[in-house]
């Protein structure tokens, strides 16, 4: 699905993007362009950032 039509980014790139390491709404931005336009889509930019990363974390707490 796009989360941001401007750029054609999609919630699996922006995943993909968070699981190499992006940790911030800034740097989503940079590396995938999503949210440098219209900015419509940041809200569900940082839901998404929020919830992959509270994952990465709960991960890291049960190994
Ligand atoms: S929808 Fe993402 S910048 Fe416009």
């Amino acid at each position: 699905m796009y989360v941001c039509v401007c750029k054609a980014v999609t919630d699996k790139q922006v995943v993909q993007a968070i699981n190499e390491g992006v940790c911030s709404r800034r740097q989503l931005m940079q590396c995938t362009g999503a949210g440098g336009v219209c900015g419509k889509c940041t809200a569900s930019i940082k839901a998404i950032l929020h919830e992959n990363t509270q994952n990465q974390v709960m991960q890291v707490q049960a190994a």
